[in-house]
């Protein structure tokens, strides 16, 4: 079995990629990163891909900033739509499998169904970034019949303090006792490791080719991302500590692009499919707050 990733390097990327290189069930697993080639030159894309034949192709590559996105929506759309309609077509020439990964932002928070948002709920990107994961999954959909969609959100685990919130939150208490956090944007947290773990474990399950379509992914439980500043803190400090997480709203903060009020991912159709559902957000975030100690 033959895995390509691209986005290797990225927050999710780095902690996944060494769960496939140590693993013996790949004879070859190839990294890549935006060194290696720019999704945006179809040439360069289709040549790395079909050079590489891989079995499965993990795309990961993006820009995330979603205030970056709206600010610069050309730059946007042709990094996370026009760079995934190359890799799409590259899998199609050599039949690959594409494991896409998408995002709650193609929803919009407004009516949400009871339990979060199921994968066929309708979608209504709010902002540049989220547009593009939708018109990225529609084109997948329409131009491969092997293909894996996964929605995850707000991931947590890797990265640094400029695009993690957790490390933000830490990096934020050297230097003050306050942290300002969001308390009306409420989401499902993701610890990547267990992302990256969950997808090693469906990769190599015997079920694995007939798993095609979209699946939201995530850990289970919401909260907004005071909950989470205040849980992090706790974790990281105890119960008792002299830190301030102190709640305000979206509207009254530095964000550029709309985020949806509410972007909870049901992730029921995935455990029914595969058996596996992640654990918490808190125990998730506490085990991650744990390897941070050390
Ligand atoms: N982070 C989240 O909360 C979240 C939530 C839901 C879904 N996702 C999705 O999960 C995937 C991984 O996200 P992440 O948080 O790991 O993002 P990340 O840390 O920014 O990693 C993305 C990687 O893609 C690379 N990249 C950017 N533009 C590129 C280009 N034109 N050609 C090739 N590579 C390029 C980036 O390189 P540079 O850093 O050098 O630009 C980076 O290494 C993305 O598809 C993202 O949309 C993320």
């Amino acid at each position: 079995m033959r895995l390509m990733i691209t986005g290797a390097d990225g927050l999710f990327g780095s902690q996944m990629a060494p769960l496939f290189m140590n693993d013996s069930f790949y004879s070859e697993v190839v990294l890549k990163s935006v060194n290696d080639f720019d999704i945006r030159q179809k040439k360069d894309v289709i040549k790395n891909v079909c050079e590489i034949k891989p079995d499965i192709l993990i795309h990961m590559a993006a820009w995330v900033d979603v205030d970056g996105c709206e600010k610069k929506p050309q730059e946007a759309m042709e990094i996370n739509y026009r760079g995934v309609m190359n890799i799409t077509e590259a899998c199609r020439m050599i039949d690959s499998k594409l494991i896409f990964i998408s995002s709650d932002y193609i929803f919009d928070g407004i009516d949400p169904p009871l339990g979060g948002y199921l994968e066929n709920s309708e979608s209504n990107p709010l902002n540049v970034y989220g547009k593009a994961k939708r018109f990225s999954e529609q084109y997948i959909q329409n131009m491969l019949h092997n293909y894996l969609i996964i929605r995850t959100a707000w991931l947590f685990g890797g990265g640094n303090a400029q695009n993690s919130f957790i490390l933000k939150v830490l990096d934020s208490l050297k230097y003050s006792n306050k942290f300002y956090a969001i308390v009306d944007q409420v989401g499902s947290p993701t610890y990547s490791v267990e992302l990256g773990e969950c997808l090693c474990k469906i990769l190599k399950s015997k079920d694995f080719d007939s798993l095609k379509g979209i699946y939201h992914i995530a850990n289970t439980g919401e909260c907004s991302w005071y909950d989470q500043a205040l849980k992090t803190v706790e974790f990281m400090y105890g119960r008792t500590h002299q830190y301030k997480i102190i709640p305000v709203l979206m509207n009254s903060s530095s964000y550029y692009a709309r985020r949806p009020k509410y972007s909870v991912l049901n992730t029921d159709k995935f455990y029914y499919a595969t058996g596996i559902r992640l654990s918490s957000w808190e125990n998730s975030l506490k085990q991650y707050i744990e390897s941070l100690k050390i």
